[in-house]
């Protein structure tokens, strides 16, 4: 069932999708060489608690962390460990952020330190996938538009676009109704309606789409190991346009 929020609702969430903006630009200024996926994981827990929320994804169907931290050929769901981050890395940081009652959701990848010209684009195309979804964007846009756009610009770029995760509305839960896909037929799916929250995260790989999941039941990892990335916000539909709450 898709939740439609009212204004005041819309306000709720406004504190926890700030906190997942400002999480998400904290640990980007950080992101070394040396540094260790826990320690990633370590600075997004203590952000949202100091910041006065809790961070959803930890316990969430048993996740053990605060944060997803995806190294290189991991797309999402990096359980964060040991493993150290490398001078040529790229690391997508997924959080979710819970106060007032609603979550807020986002993510983001991040070169760490010198990263190759073939990386450097993957960041910037699935980036660019996101505001291409967004552009024209608003009450009455057909759902499946929004995989349309992301799926056109990946793979124009020579890129492709991962089909077994997808975006999602949030709210009082992380994930509610709709699943927002990152490919799909323009002119198809339900049409969106103002006051509609939505998550909309293009995670596109630079090799083939196929992803396989591994022992721990989390990390999705690219069947190919080529590189991918994330990229992703919390986004109202209004009559005329959106509104992004986690930029
Ligand atoms: N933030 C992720 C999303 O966009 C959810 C991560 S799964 C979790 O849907 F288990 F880590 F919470
Ligand atoms: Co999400």
């Amino acid at each position: 069932m898709v939740h439609i929020k009212s204004e005041e609702e819309i306000d709720l969430m406004r504190a926890p999708c700030a906190i997942v903006r400002d999480c998400l630009n904290f640990v980007g200024e950080r992101i070394k060489p040396g540094m260790t996926t826990k320690e990633v994981d370590e600075l997004v827990y203590n952000f949202i608690k100091a910041s006065g929320a809790e961070p959803s994804c930890l316990g969430y169907c048993g996740y053990p962390a605060s944060a997803c931290v995806s190294v290189n050929e991991v797309v999402v769901h990096g359980i964060p460990d040991g493993r150290v981050l490398e001078e040529g890395d790229i690391v997508s940081v997924d959080l979710c952020a819970y106060k007032n009652g609603f979550h807020g959701d986002g993510a983001r990848t991040f070169a760490v330190g010198e990263i190759s010209p073939e990386k450097k684009k993957l960041i910037r195309v699935t980036e660019e996938c996101f505001f291409k979804a967004v552009e024209g964007l608003k009450a009455g846009t057909p759902l499946f538009d929004i995989g349309y756009k992301v799926q056109t610009h990946a793979e124009s770029n020579g890129f492709s676009v991962i089909r077994s995760y997808t975006g999602h509305g949030i709210g009082r839960e992380m994930h509610e109704d709709p699943s927002v896909y990152n490919f799909g037929r323009r002119g198809t799916g339900m049409r969106l309606k103002a006051g509609m929250v939505i998550c909309i995260e293009p995670m596109i790989a630079a090799g083939d789409w196929r992803v396989k999941v591994l022992d721990d039941g989390w990390t999705a990892v690219m069947a190919d190991k080529k590189p991918a990335a994330h990229y992703e916000n919390t986004v109202v539909i209004r009559e005329d346009g959106t509104e992004i709450l986690t930029l």
